[in-house]
This record gives structure tokens, sequence and C-alpha cells, in this order.
């Protein structure tokens, strides 16, 4: 049974009030540097997504350990944010199952070496482990995701001499300007509300299909014009959807009769164990991107890729303009760089840790699950392996169904509230990431504060 969402909302509004006066009592410091970031700070943040935070302004960090960080003001927080991905392991790393020294061990021993843009001998083992998890055979390392969304973007189009590629509708693979693209109203590609200056209208480079619809896909791609379909093998941007029974198996073979190659991008969905989905469920890409935890928080990610592609490649991989193909950068692949992604693979994000994270989100989700029943919501939540995540409506089963089902207002008082009494949420959506530093207890906290807050809703 629901409530009256009319009376929620007016209680909802009072409710806001209080929590963002108490935000405000509660971070003296933390306003004074915001003060001072708006000096000359665009938008009064070094990123633009730092105005997501609730309350009016950031909380500024002081220090960050394992599943926990304090603030400027002394204030301490579980973080179930984790850097939206990027700490994964936990801050520093030092928690996973494999390390004494952790993550940030492993980088020490690399600071001195920063960038000399020649390899050094972490990048084989590198290149071997990504093998090992992900099953492609060759790889390369970019500084973020985005960029290596970019350049298999480019791989393929100059593969296949198709112009276009395909993406779920609501997806995000980060900045990548094909990708920020959704279906319209009267089905139509168009810019995703909120794009920046695009470069082209979206519809010349991009054709959008909805997660779960295979009709949509095989229609799309009938078109000839598609060089690749790129997708998470589960929504984690529009909240966490999961594919329906099938779906991946049929994809696959929609795509290979349509010649469109696959690239799953697992920046995400690594939640689900040390090699995504693709090895937690048994999928085939063509080529495979993984940024964010990867690297325990250091801006490294890394593209890999079937063999028959890379030897496609390999013409336009050496020679003469090798540096100006579009694909690369001065920072990229360094010994910091594949360090940093070395000591993560090798002491965090192991079978171990995920023995241990993934129990720890069943926990929350089960928390979380309690709550809304108890308040007799039609909430749910859902949960991937690591990543778990509540929605104010019944589980969607593709991005404009969740899309439609965001509430600001509702996300904005969820978010304060758990701040407020020490808790950290990513600042899109309801999600929360469980590392291996994280505790029972951590989670309980969760629970308990999430109740607290739809008693205030619903009371
Ligand atoms: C699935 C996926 N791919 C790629 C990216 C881009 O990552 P980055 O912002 O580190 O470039 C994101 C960012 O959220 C993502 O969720």
């Amino acid at each position: 049974m629901t409530r009256d969402p009319e009376f929620e909302r007016e209680r909802l509004t009072e409710l806001m009030a209080a929590e963002e006066r108490r935000f405000v009592e509660l971070h003296p410091r933390s306003a004074e540097l915001a003060e001072a970031g708006r000096r000359h700070l665009l938008a009064g943040v070094p990123m633009p997504w730092m105005t997501r935070w609730p309350g009016a302004f950031p909380v500024h960090v002081a220090e960050a350990s394992g599943a926990r960080f304090v603030d400027v003001d002394g204030i301490e927080y579980v973080d179930f944010c984790l850097g939206d991905t990027g700490a994964m392991t936990g801050h520093g790393g030092a928690g996973g199952a494999g390390g004494v020294g952790g993550v940030g061990g492993g980088l020490a021993s690399a600071v001195g070496r920063s960038t000399t843009m020649l390899p050094s001998e972490d990048a084989a083992w590198v290149a071997d482990e990504l093998h090992r998890r992900f099953a492609m055979a060759k790889w390369q390392l970019t500084t973020s995701a985005t960029d290596a969304n970019r350049f298999v973007l480019r791989f393929v189009r100059h593969l296949t001499g198709r112009p276009k590629i395909a993406v779920i509708d609501w997806c995000y693979h980060g900045t990548v300007d094909e990708t920020l693209a959704i279906l319209g109203p009267n089905g139509a590609v168009i810019s995703r509300p909120g794009a920046i200056g695009p470069q082209v209208d979206p519809a010349m480079t991009t054709r959008v299909v909805a997660f779960n619809d295979l009709d949509a896909l095989d229609a799309a791609l009938a078109h000839g014009d598609v060089a690749a379909l790129l997708m998470e093998p589960a929504l984690t941007n529009i909240g966490i959807v999961l594919p329906q029974p099938g779906y991946h198996e049929a994809v696959r073979e929609i795509t290979r009769r349509h010649d469109v190659l696959l690239i799953i991008d697992e920046t995400h969905t690594i939640s689900a164990g040390p090699g995504g989905c693709t090895q937690a469920w048994g999928l085939d890409p063509d080529m495979v991107v993984i940024g964010k935890p990867i690297g325990g928080g250091f801006p490294v990610a890394t593209y890999g890729m079937t063999d028959e592609l890379a030897v496609a490649l390999d013409p336009v991989l050496h020679g003469h303009d090798a540096d100006v193909g579009g694909v690369g950068g001065t920072l990229a692949g360094s010994a910091m760089a594949t360090a940093a992604i070395r000591a993560t693979l090798s002491t965090t994000l192991l079978e171990a840790d995920y023995e241990r994270m993934i129990p720890l989100a069943t926990r929350w989700t089960d928390g979380v699950a309690g709550a809304i029943e108890r308040h007799r919501l039609e909430w749910s939540v859902q949960q991937l392996g690591c990543r778990a995540e509540y929605w104010f409506c019944p589980l969607p089963v593709n991005g404009a169904d969740a899309a439609a089902a965001v509430d600001d207002q509702l996300d904005a008082f969820m978010h304060l509230w758990a701040l407020n009494r020490g808790i950290l949420m990513t600042p899109f959506h309801n999600m929360a990431l469980l590392s291996p530093a994280h505790t029972d207890a951590d989670v309980d906290v969760h629970t308990d504060v999430f109740d607290q807050a739809l008693a205030a809703l619903t009371s």
C-alpha cells in the first residue's frame, strides 16, 4: 500500500528545510572553504558534478581511509559512495584480502618514476591479469573510462567502416559525445537533457535502443550503419536495471547477425565479481572497457579486445602516425598508472574480497527492503554484486522507466538526511557500494538511518 503522495510531499518540504538548517549548523569550516572556492573555481567546485551534493555547499574532506572519511569539521562518515566507484576498494585500498601495504603501498614505489612515456615492468603483468579476468586477448591503458570508450569507438568505426554506434537508452559511459543521447518522445534520437554543447546532432552518430528490448535492437542494427553496440551489462547509471533472462545471449546473436561489434563497459559492473559481469555471466564481447576502481582511485582505465581485432588494428598502431591517430594520451600507461593497477588488482578486488563485499551488499539490501516493507511503501531495492540501490517505485525494466521514476526532491532529502547522520550516498540516485573495509555495523547504521527517514516521512 502506498501512502498519500501529497501528504508526504508537504511533510517532505518541512523535513527538508530542517535538514538544510542542520547541515549548515554542522559544517562551519566546509562553509568557509566553499565560500573561498567561489572566488576562482568555476561554479565554486573543481569538477562540475560536485554541485550535485545535497546541502547548501559540498562537505570538504580532510582525510579518508577504508570505508570512512572525516570532513574538515571533524565529522566522520561511513562512505557508501566511494567516489562513485573510483574507491570501491576502500580508500587507500588497504582493506583488500591480498595486501599488507594495499594500493597505497604499491603506488608509493612508483611515485619517483612519474611519467617517462616508456613501459615499466608492471605493464605486462597488468595485461596478463586483465586477460585472466576478462578473457580479452590484448589491452591498453588510458587515463579515464571516458577516454577508453572514446578510443574503442574510433577503433570500431575504423574496423567496420560504419559511421554510427548503438547505445542503450539512458546509458552513461562518460563524457563521450556519441553516448550523451536518449530516445525522444517520438522515438527519435535526441541529446540527453543536460548535455552541454553537443558536437553534432547525436542522431547523426548514434542509434539508441531501450534496455531489455531485443526487437528494438534488431531493428536498429538492421540499418547496416552501426559499427558497434556499446553497453553496460546491467544499467547502473540510472539506478540498477538488470537484464531479463536470455537477454545477453540474444544481444550477442543479434549483434553477430548484423556484423556489429559488441563492447561491454564494466566500469561499474565490476561490482559483480573480479571479472565483472563478463566473467560472472559468461558474456562473449569483442571489446571490454573498465575504468574507475581498477586503479584504486588513481586515474587509470583500460580497454581490451579479441586477438582478431588486435591483428586488424595493427597497421594503425604502428608507424609514423601512431601518435596522432586520435587514440592515446601523454599521461596514459605511465609507470604510475601501471603500478596503480597492479597494486589494486594484486591486493584488492580479489575473489576473497567479493566474498566479503557481496554479503555486505545483501545485508544492506535486506535492511532497506525490510524498512520499505515496514513503512508500507511501494519502493524497491536492487543489488548487483557489491552495488545496491533503492527506488521510489517498483523495479523498472529499462532506462526510460527508471528516469521517469526519478524524484529530485525525495532524492535530495534522503541524501541529506543520511549525510546529517554520518552516511554518504552517491549524489546521483540512491546507490551504495560495499567495499572490503565496510562492516556489518556500518550497514546496520545505514539501515537504522534509512528506517528513521521513512518513519519521519510517513508519520
Ligand atoms: C559505465 C561507465 N563508463 C564510463 C564512465 C566514465 O568514467 P570516467 O568519468 O572515470 O571517465 C562512467 C562514469 O560514471 C561509467 O559509469
